[in-house]
């Protein structure tokens, strides 16, 4: 077990880091505009935030880092965007998978490639593939993704299967998610004011802490990364029982 780096909390137990952290980055556009930027300036600043809280994730041994980087509902702004979105990212996995797969980071996509540009589905093949073998940190991007769509195809896949209604289990969905193996997320991040889930991990998310910020996704800086950490490992997580008892009790 960790303990926090300068901190630590009187007369609790050794507090917990999160084991998986999950981000909604959000507020890329409202940067741009404040700065009279295009958006897609936004979307690169945001892309190029992603190495310092990657970097962080690795200090602190979190097991599971899983970034919201394009949702299905996505789909709906101006083609302009959407394309100059997927050309970042295009670069971004050709720069940065190499270092990905030195450091130790596994990434594994959450979501569909159906409809995404074949130069950019290759390279996600590409970077999944080439980081297989790594287990530092899982790096899942939730790209082309939507929660609900991943419920209906885990449903289906069941259904399929000739799985009996009465064999249906929690366990037994969890396992046909994008997530399959990997601990629910711990924590959720939100940047940008925005209080709400878009989508995003719905059945993972039922027990997770949430952490929201005023602060835009490309402003997110590794110490206030660290900070929502070291909030959340103030908290006191319950699962619907009793409060865990304290020294004092
Ligand atoms: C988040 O930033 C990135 C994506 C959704 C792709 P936004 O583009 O949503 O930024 P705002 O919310 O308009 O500021
Ligand atoms: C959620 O942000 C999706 C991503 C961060 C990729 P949005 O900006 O799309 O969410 P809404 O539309 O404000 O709920
Ligand atoms: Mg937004």
């Amino acid at each position: 077990m960790k303990s926090a780096d300068d901190d630590s909390i009187p007369g609790e137990r050794e507090p917990a880091f999160p084991r998986h952290v999950a981000i909604i980055m959000d507020g890329n556009g409202r940067w741009a505009a404040e700065r009279g930027l295009p958006r897609a300036e936004g979307h690169r600043a945001g892309t190029e935030n992603v190495r310092g809280i990657i970097e962080a994730c690795l200090e602190a041994d979190v097991e599971v880092l899983t970034l919201y980087a394009f949702s299905t509902e996505n789909w709906l702004r101006p083609r302009e965007e959407i394309d100059a979105l997927f050309a970042i990212l295009s670069d971004v996995i050709d720069r940065e998978t190499d270092e990905l797969r030195r450091v130790g980071v596994r990434v594994r996509h959450l979501g569909s490639l159906d409809g995404v540009p074949e130069s950019l589905a290759e390279r996600v093949r590409y970077a999944v593939q080439a980081t297989q073998n790594n287990d530092r940190l899982v790096l899942n991007i939730a790209f082309n993704y939507g929660s609900r769509a991943e419920i209906v195809g885990a449903v289906k896949r069941i259904v399929a299967d000739g799985i009996d209604a009465s064999k249906v289990s929690e366990a037994m969905i969890s396992a046909n998610l994008f997530t399959a193996g990997l601990a629910d997320p711990d924590l959720i991040i939100r940047t940008a004011g925005e209080m709400r889930l878009s989508n995003f991990l719905l059945w993972q998310a039922a027990y997770a802490e949430y952490w929201c910020t005023e602060v835009y996704w490309p402003d997110l800086t590794p110490a206030l990364f660290r900070t929502a950490l070291k909030d959340y490992m103030r908290r006191q997580r319950r699962f619907g029982g009793l409060p865990a008892p304290t020294a004092a009790t």
